[in-house]
């Protein structure tokens, strides 16, 4: 049996246009890009803007956000020509099936766990902040932070992290809402991102006026800054690292951002509910992007004006909920302001992790029908006709990370898990374009092979710019994902 071994692209197809049946195609261009900026803006923006300033880039992370959208456009080329020319569930992992083999597309279903599911953890995370920020922090230290989390307070007293309770209850919430079948309807999904939209474009115009110029000097982090300290005196930030000052924080940053970015890749998930997916496939997916990247800029550009990016490491400043923290402390008069983005960010935020966890759920109902996961996670309910047994393993799964796990370490091995499925979606356009020139493709994606080189690469290039904690941690998950692979899944497989 071969390690190359792929699924018949025509098979593929056919089970695409079974699928396909009682799918209608309904969205226009529009619809897609809405639905992609439902599922791109959220934590990214809300919380790691303020991340990436603070421990790498400064206030270059608006160079950072245009290095990360760079990578993505790229991408997002290559997902574009994928989604118009083989329109089915299961993304990258179902396009790697028929171009790179059954290996592949293991590897890289098992790295989209880590972009699903543990960026729903991540997002979860964030919305537990923000909950506590609404309440006025009368949530204790202890049961809102992982155990590998502390703070000293002002007193001088030391807390640790027993587990993060609040974001358990926002995934069972959305766990149960995604059993009930119960989907985001077009128009929640415009309320929703209207309201995202609306917070992000506010903030940025209020926000331009409270701009002071002496934050955004120097622009970039100098490369002799010293360490910052909390209040008893331990490290909370080190910027002598490569990817730590100057360009190379940029770049440090960009990893950081970029999940900001993650979920346009869900719009090509919706490309058998297009009405016409040549045009606007790639416009949803890159028309998306554009407007995504433009309000990233700008608010990167305004948040650390308002703020100094040295509040945002530390943990009585703005380490968390850093744009409420930025309004309540230097736009005087705009307290309301800090309320409503609250509000706002905590609503976006729901949105964002149902589309993830419904997209976890996607690619494990995939992987089970064929064959390399049990069937467990193919099963539906009878009433609800939607993969519960799986919803509720997924919630074991995801609820675990995200009451134990830091976001930072959550956020950084989603970027992973996504990067890689990037680089992997970039070099099998280029493939299949060797191998099968002859196939349909109602959109191509331009000067193939320039285009997914230059994806694949800088995405090779932000990986390598996580932390090498992050990059340890990922290694042992996709080395697991091996063992998995050969013990279970390759035996199993139905290509058998
Ligand atoms: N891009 C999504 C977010 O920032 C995952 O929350």
């Amino acid at each position: 049996m071969s390690l190359f071994r792929k699924k018949d692209l025509s098979l593929m197809l056919a089970q695409a246009e079974d699928g396909g049946k009682g799918l209608k195609r309904t969205l226009g261009a529009g619809n897609l890009v809405a639905l992609g900026v439902g599922a791109i803006i959220g934590a990214g923006l809300f919380v790691r803007t303020a991340a990436a300033a603070g421990q790498a880039a400064g206030p270059a992370v608006t160079l950072s956000f245009i290095i990360a959208a760079i990578g993505c456009a790229f991408a997002g080329l290559c997902y574009a020509e994928f989604a118009a020319m083989i329109p089915i569930s299961g993304s990258a992992y179902a396009y790697s099936y028929v171009t790179m083999g059954e290996t592949v597309a293991w590897i890289i279903g098992w790295a989209l766990i880590m972009e699903y599911a543990l960026g729903a953890a991540t997002v979860s995370i964030a919305w537990s902040e923000y909950l506590n920020k609404l309440l006025g922090g009368s949530i204790p230290y202890e049961w809102s932070h992982s155990p590998f989390e502390s703070v000293t307070d002002t007193a001088g007293v030391i807390h640790h992290g027993i587990m993060n309770a609040p974001s358990l209850v926002i995934l069972l919430l959305l766990t149960l809402l995604l059993i009930k079948g119960t989907q985001e309807s077009a128009i929640v999904n415009a309320v929703i991102v209207f309201i995202k939209v609306a917070i992000v474009i506010i903030f940025i115009v209020l926000g331009w006026q409270f701009i002071k110029p002496e934050n955004h000097t120097p622009y970039f982090i100098p490369a002799d800054q010293p360490p910052l300290l909390d209040a008893s005196g331990k490290i909370v930030a080190d910027y002598s690292g490569v990817f730590k000052h100057g360009w190379g924080g940029v770049l440090g940053g960009a990893a950081i951002v970029f999940f900001a970015f993650i979920g346009f890749d869900a719009v090509s998930t919706a490309a058998q509910e297009a009405k016409n997916p040549k045009r606007d496939m790639p416009i949803g997916i890159l028309g998306s992007l554009v407007v995504c990247t433009i309000l990233y800029i700008l608010f990167g550009h305004v948040l650390t004006g308002v703020a100094n990016w040295k509040d945002f490491v530390d943990p009585l400043k703005g380490r968390e909920a850093s744009v409420a923290y930025a309004i309540s402390n230097y736009m005087t008069g705009y307290g309301w302001l800090a309320t409503a983005v609250t509000v706002a960010i905590l609503a976006g935020f729901s949105s964002v992790i149902l589309v993830m966890l419904m997209g976890q759920s996607r690619v494990f109902f995939s992987m089970a029908n064929d064959g390399l996961l049990p069937k467990v996670f193919s099963d539906l309910h009878p009433k609800y006709r939607t993969p519960y047994k799986s919803n509720w393993i997924l919630f074991a799964f995801v609820g675990g990370f995200a009451a134990f796990v830091p976001g930072s370490v959550a956020g950084d091995l989603t970027s992973f898990g996504t990067l890689f499925a990037f680089v992997l979606v970039s070099a099998g356009i280029w493939i299949l374009r060797v191998k099968s020139p002859e196939m349909e493709r109602p959109f191509k994606t331009p000067l193939v092979p320039l285009v997914p080189i230059l994806g694949a690469v800088i995405c090779l290039a932000m990986i390598f710019a996580l932390d090498a904690q992050t990059l340890k941690v990922a290694f042992g998950w996709m080395i697991l994902g091996l063992v998995v692979y050969f013990v279970y899944s390759r035996k199993h497989s139905k290509l058998n």
